[in-house]
């Protein structure tokens, strides 16, 4: 199995027997080519990555990921037991798109078996609720890994964030989502794609995100919703879902359970899968992806693998949902004909919900490496640390205060989502942004070698400006060269191929997190572990309140 190469897309549709049909949405409902309603029945499909934490209160977080479509025997071994589900979808969390994932992906759409594929990565790779930006290495990693995946036919939705709000002051985070949004569609457009473009909302994060997501304009809207719904458990009934049932009575897109599957009860029964594919729910939801194939922390998990990774063994819980899911047949209405166009959702009134309706540019790097060229004096050198996620989180907050001390301001590069005000240079990456705060401390504090040090991580750069007030006016004629705006997200650059061989990656994101919204007193550890990791990345809420 070779490495991609950006050239060779298209190589693999030729290869391809026959295509599967592809889904669309007209109003509410999905539809194949051929008119028939398209239900989600799912898995998730994510082996859980090694758990560095040793929290003990918390739940363990994986620090890394192994990218389950890049592993052709692990696909070949379980694809019999997807079949024997009688799933048509997977939902898979995290992949490299420096990877070759061509055996997993033409397996699955041989089997009839679309993908659901998360966008983000863990750590640093997605919109991090504890200081939301929609950053322009955020862009490239999304855009990145479409298109490796630009060339499958069986990607049946990108989604662009799982659970970054979960909860109502966390509501400042989703024009960011929307942003991603907005520019992700651009891109498949531009690409001639129709793949879906979705998020995964915590149940209970915020009644106005999902409408709020698709509202305004079709360009900045999602296509699908998803909740991750844990509602059901043990012999539940349709009353667990009366409230989302009737919530979603009027929602303009199709929305489905993008994780469901609740473990409170045991054992799980999964007669919600009746519920959910029959006439009292189908109306508003289509369909689901069941939690989840590969063991997970908490008993999440549906079968074993043996040590060597060769064997599956499944559990009376698969076999449970193997029943539930081959009992399943799909009500096919409304007609395509018959379904009400597709149409916006009102965008929440502000006083319920707090983003703002204004979203942010497209962040495209050239405003950055504009001001890095042209404007940097003091920036950011990684040379000492492997782990640069926290650290940076740690030195932006730092060298921001100090920077205030010394009559300066980080609101250049600060994004506030409440406001809709967005500096310049919000849109830049991290170190990009530490690299900022430290070239405006150099330089107002006097260009002393002391001033650009910061414990050892900070380098001065002998070519830039000389003093404060040319270093200004290099940022300002950045800001001007490259005003703010929406943009069509070009390829990625093609890179030598990765030199790491093996599927396990270090990365990370909000992801593989099943969020649980039962009864009261179930801790939802994950979520306090993400927020904590989250906060400490984070820029201190009070640190970018400027006078
Ligand atoms: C996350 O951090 C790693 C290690 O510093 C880096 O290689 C990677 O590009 C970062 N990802 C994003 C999306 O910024
Ligand atoms: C860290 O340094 C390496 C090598 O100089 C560079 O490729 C990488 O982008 C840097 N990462 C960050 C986060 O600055
Ligand atoms: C990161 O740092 C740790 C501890 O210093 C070290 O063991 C590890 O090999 C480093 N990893 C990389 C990829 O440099
Ligand atoms: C860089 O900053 C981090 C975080 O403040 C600190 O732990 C570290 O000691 C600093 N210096 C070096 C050389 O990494």
């Amino acid at each position: 199995m070779s490495l991609p190469s950006f050239t060779a897309t298209g190589a693999f549709i030729s290869m391809a027997v026959s295509a599967l049909p592809k889904v669309t949405r007209t109003g509410r409902y999905l539809y194949q080519e051929d008119g028939t309603r398209f239900y989600i029945k799912g898995i998730a499909y994510q082996e859980q990555g090694t758990v560095t934490s040793n929290d003990p209160t918390g739940f363990p977080e994986p620090t890394d990921y192994v990218d389950p479509l890049a592993d052709a025997n692990g696909c070949n071994r379980d694809l019999p037991y997807l079949k024997q589900l009688g799933v048509n979808t997977i939902r898979v969390y995290s992949v490299n798109s420096a990877l070759n994932h061509d055996s997993c992906m033409q397996a699955l759409s041989e089997a009839g078996i679309y993908v659901i594929l998360d966008l983000a990565l863990l750590v640093n790779g997605s919109i991090d609720r504890a200081s939301p930006t929609w950053t322009s290495n955020l862009l490239d990693l999304y855009i990145g890994t479409i298109h490796a995946f630009s060339k499958y036919d069986n990607v049946l939705a990108y989604n662009v964030g799982n659970e970054v709000v979960t909860a109502p002051a966390e509501s400042v985070s989703a024009p960011f989502i929307k942003a991603a949004v907005r520019d992700v569609k651009a891109y498949l457009k531009s690409k001639g794609s129709s793949a879906l473009v979705s998020y995964s909302s915590t149940d209970g994060a915020d009644a106005a995100l999902a409408d709020y997501l698709a509202c305004d304009t079709d360009a900045s809207s999602i296509d699908l919703y998803g909740l991750n719904v844990y509602r059901w458990c043990g012999d539940g009934s349709i009353s667990n879902y009366n409230g989302i049932i009737s919530d979603f009575q009027n929602y303009p897109i199709p929305a489905y359970f993008s994780e469901f599957g609740c473990i409170k009860s045991p054992p799980r029964l999964w007669t919600e899968v009746a519920a959910l594919f029959g006439k009292q729910m189908v109306n508003e939801w289509s369909g689901g992806v069941a939690f989840s194939y590969f063991p997970a922390a908490e008993g999440y998990g549906m079968v074993t693998i043996s040590s060597d990774g060769s064997s599956v063994t499944t559990s009376d819980d698969f076999t449970r949902l193997q029943t539930q899911y081959t009992a399943v047949s799909f009500i096919n209405s409304p007609s395509r004909g018959t379904a009400r166009g597709n149409t916006q959702a009102k965008c929440p009134a502000k006083t319920a919900f707090l983003a703002s309706t204004t979203l942010p540019r497209t962040p495209v790097n050239d405003v950055c490496e504009c001001m890095e060229k042209n404007a940097f004096s003091c920036v950011f050198s990684n040379t000492s640390s492997n782990n640069t996620a926290p650290i940076l989180g740690e030195l932006l907050n730092y060298a921001c205060s100090q920077l205030d001390a010394v009559g300066g301001s980080c609101l250049h590069i600060t994004a506030d989502g409440a406001t809709g005000s967005y500096g310049p240079f919000s849109v830049c990456s991290p170190a990009t942004k530490v690299s900022y705060a430290f070239s405006q401390y150099y330089q107002r504090s006097g260009r002393q070698a002391a001033s650009c040090d910061f414990s050892g991580n900070a380098t001065v750069i002998h070519t830039a400006p000389t003093d404060a007030d040319a270093a200004d006016y290099a940022i300002i004629s950045c800001a001007h060269a490259f005003p703010v705006g929406i943009k069509v997200p070009t390829d990625p650059t093609p890179t030598s191929p990765s030199t790491k061989g093996g599927a396990t990656q270090t990365g990370s994101s909000n992801n593989n997190v099943p969020k649980n919204n039962g009864a009261a007193g179930f801790v939802d550890a994950r979520g306090a572990l993400i927020t904590m990791a989250a906060s400490i990345i984070g820029l201190a809420g009070g640190m970018f309140v400027l006078v």
